[in-house]
């Protein structure tokens, strides 16, 4: 890697280009996956149980809906909403979303269900996390995206849309080192979230993925559950995490919480999709972080990843084109090109061999009107492919922009 890419010319660049073609590269920064030594961390999940019993119950059987009361308090933790209001699930929190909207689609509880209405919109932070626009489509939710700010998404654009439109049940927030962009809400944009919230009667879907995934302990995310309670708005909001980027992505626990009112509504929904989740699972987790409390073993990761992190900032900053974050924790950075030249850079990445999200996945329906959002995931690679693929990344942006011109 050269030590900089601010006074290169085009001719040079093609060659470096042509180069790294011939190298033969195939690297993958599309998913944020945690890489084989983050999960090496949690190997003693796979220590044998010495008991199936928990409270006297066997784990192994049917029972339990809502999940055994150890792995309710880990969600608790995560999600700081008090453990009764959890429901400690199967493996994955995007399925308790999907049920979650299922339910409000199907179901409803007290309200008219979203299947009986004309039209159902919710409001998207974008750039934003592509599977929850997956999911809208899957249910056929309209998508309206709005912009972050960085400490949250911007406040005057939501009223303007709420003054024009009563279609809206829902809007998606990861409030803590959103993905991709890293905003970590404010106290006070929770605040008008909820208030609006309350107003116009939707729903917070509060995906709080990250919620202890700092790289250095930093500031609290806002404590939703206290805040709505405050304002008597605690049944607007639906709070989901997993262990899937704490212990095993894929083989952890989901989590949701909600308002007790709203949990009671919920269960009758919930048990006519499941008889009980994987309790043996769960015990593992309760027996992992009864050895190990989440602070630390997240400052382990936090070790891991940091690194990993420093050199995507490092190797951005070699040359002069474009915008990115630099996160305090999570997964991803955000990178922002001149406009119309993201597609080109991901396109011509792709040609010497390294995979990027496609252009405009992190927008609804796929579409960044300005082409410009690239979002980068370092963490699945080793260092020595991270450097590899950042070095292609900061040639394909020298390329796209030095052709352009
Ligand atoms: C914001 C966000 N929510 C949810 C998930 C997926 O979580 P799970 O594995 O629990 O389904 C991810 C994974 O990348 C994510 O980034």
């Amino acid at each position: 890697m050269r030590n900089s890419y601010k006074e290169i010319d085009l001719i040079e660049l093609e060659v470096l280009y042509e180069n790294l073609k011939s190298k033969g590269f195939s690297l993958d920064l599309t998913r944020g996956k945690p890489h084989e030594d983050q999960l090496d961390l949690s190997r003693s999940l796979n220590d044998p149980l010495d008991s199936f019993l928990y409270q006297g119950k066997d784990v192994r059987n049917y029972g339990e809906l809502l999940g055994l009361s150890g792995c309710r308090e880990i969600g608790s933790q995560l999600l700081d909403f008090p453990a009764d209001n959890i429901v400690a699930g199967n493996n994955s929190s995007l399925l308790l979303m999907h049920q979650l909207l299922s339910f409000f689609y199907i179901d409803g509880g007290e309200e008219t269900p979203w299947n009986k209405k004309d039209r159902v919109s919710f409001l998207c932070p974008s750039p934003g996390y592509d599977r929850h626009f997956r999911l809208c489509e899957e249910f056929s939710i309209n998508m309206i995206p709005v912009s972050l700010t960085g400490i949250g998404p911007d406040i005057g654009s939501i009223k303007k849309v709420l003054e024009k439109d009563e279609s809206i049940e829902g809007i998606w927030c990861v409030p803590r080192h959103s993905n991709p962009t890293g905003d970590i809400y404010s106290d006070e944009i929770t605040l008008q979230l909820l208030d609006l919230a309350k107003k116009h009667n939707f729903k917070i879907f509060w995906d709080n993925a990250y919620s202890a995934h700092d790289f250095e302990e930093s500031l609290n995310t806002p404590n939703i559950f206290q805040l709505s309670k405050n304002i008597q708005a605690e049944d607007h909001v639906i709070a989901f995490a997993s262990t899937s980027k704490i212990t095993y992505a894929g083989g952890g626990v989901g989590f949701v919480g909600m308002s007790s009112r709203n949990l009671d509504r919920f269960r009758p929904f919930y048990a006519s999709t499941i008889i009980s989740p994987d309790k043996v699972n769960q015990l593992r987790h309760i027996n992992f972080f009864e050895k190990i409390d989440l602070k630390t073993h997240m400052a382990s990761h936090a070790n891991l990843i940091r690194p990993k992190f420093d050199l995507v900032e490092k190797v951005l900053s070699l040359q002069p084109y474009g915008e990115w974050t630099k996160p305090s924790g999570g997964y991803f950075v955000s990178y922002s090109s001149a406009p119309g030249l993201a597609r080109e850079i991901v396109n011509l990445a792709k040609e010497a061999g390294l995979k990027l999200t496609s252009a405009g996945a992190t927008y609804p329906y796929g579409i960044d009107s300005e082409d410009s959002n690239i979002r980068i995931a370092p963490t699945a690679c080793n260092m020595e492919e991270l450097e590899s693929a950042l070095e292609i990344l900061v040639v394909c942006i020298c390329l796209a922009n030095l052709r352009k011109n």
